[in-house]
């Protein structure tokens, strides 16, 4: 009995974690690029290197979205930043500012310019 429970805890957390990983964020990149350029520009920077015209004045710098730490991560995981924002950093959480929709669409602008897995 407790076996069987395991499996199919185990068999849970498989299905899930699959589910996370399919899943493909469809946004507009194209309403997602004036998402970014009203609010992350300024830090993320024009091409998105991380060098905005605000990141001189901060000590933790942007990441830059075009590096290939960024792109080896997930969608969820950039979505859970960009909606929670990073601990300890001036990235502030986006939550209440932005919609779902709008963090979606900056994502999916994100992922155009700077395509998950490729290395530039
Ligand atoms: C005030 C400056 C600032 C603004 C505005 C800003 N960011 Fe950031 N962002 C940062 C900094 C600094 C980091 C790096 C945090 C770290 O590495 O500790 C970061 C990190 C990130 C990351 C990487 C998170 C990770 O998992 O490594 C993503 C994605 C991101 N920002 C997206 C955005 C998006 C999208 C916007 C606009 C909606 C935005 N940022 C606006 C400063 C900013």
């Amino acid at each position: 009995m407790k076996v069987l429970s395991m499996i199919s805890a185990v068999c849970l957390v498989l299905l899930a974690s699959s589910w996370v990983a399919g899943q493909t964020v469809r946004g507009n990149p194209k309403d997602g690029q004036a998402v970014y350029e009203k609010n992350c520009l300024r830090c993320h920077g024009n091409t998105l290197d991380g060098n905005g015209p605000d990141s001189k004045d901060l000590i933790v710098q942007p990441a830059n979205l075009r590096s290939s730490v960024i792109r080896s991560k997930t969608d969820w995981e950039l979505l859970v930043a960009i909606s929670n924002g990073v601990l300890f950093s001036p990235m502030h959480s986006f939550r209440g500012k932005l919609t779902d929709q709008q963090m979606v669409d900056v994502l999916s602008y994100i992922r155009d310019v700077s395509p998950p897995g490729t290395v530039s």
